[in-house]
């Protein structure tokens, strides 16, 4: 029996399957190792969530300016109980901007926020308690210049707040019906 030629194709066979083979794990190997080259080496698996902590301006853009706006809409809109209901959360989103970042610039964050938004804060909450628009508009503005000091302060004067301008924030329907 004649077995050169079905060795010879079982030779080449073999080889390819070692060569497929090899790439699969080649593949496989390089795919495992991204997420850890990616997190470090201290990272222990790659399925833990890494812990995010937002920073300072994610924070101002998520938690402190969208109630800076809303307060003056709904003071525009004569909802004084919504504008009410959001001073009080724009002072819980400072306390927990202060706890989550004690220090921002060398400077403590917490007293910087505490000494310069203090004030305006007490303020803009009486004229919300009186009603009283005009009390309301320059307490506004007072709130606003607190936080551009703190802005100026800290080396990003570029962010400049104010009165917001035109229409906006069109889900929010602040003549609402029944209490
Ligand atoms: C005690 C200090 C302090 C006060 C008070 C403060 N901010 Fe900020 N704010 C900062 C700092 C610091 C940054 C820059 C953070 C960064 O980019 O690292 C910032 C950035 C911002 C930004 C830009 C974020 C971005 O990524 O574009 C906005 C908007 C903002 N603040 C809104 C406000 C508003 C509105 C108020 C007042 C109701 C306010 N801030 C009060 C410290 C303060």
């Amino acid at each position: 029996m004649n077995l050169a030629p079905f060795s010879a194709v079982s030779k080449s066979s073999l080889a390819l399957g070692l060569l497929s083979a090899s790439i699969v794990i080649l593949l496989t190997a390089a795919f495992v190792r991204l997420p850890g080259a990616h997190a470090g080496a201290a990272s222990t698996s790659p399925t833990q969530p890494v812990t995010y902590l937002p920073s300072i301006s994610d924070l101002m853009i998520g938690t402190i300016q969208p109630r800076h706006e809303r307060i003056w809409r709904a003071e525009q809109s004569g909802d004084w109980d919504f504008a009410d209901y959001e001073l009080g959360n724009l002072r819980g989103a400072f306390g927990r901007l202060g706890r989550a970042h004690p220090v921002a610039e060398n400077t403590p964050f917490p007293e910087m926020i505490e000494s310069v938004t203090g004030q305006p804060l007490e303020a803009l909450k009486g004229a919300i308690d009186r009603k009283d628009n005009a009390e309301f508009g320059r307490a506004y503005d007072a709130l606003s210049d607190a936080c551009n000091s703190c802005h100026q302060a800290l080396n990003h004067g570029t962010v400049v707040i104010g009165r917001p301008a035109g229409a906006s924030q069109p889900d929010l329907i602040f003549e609402k019906a029944a209490p």
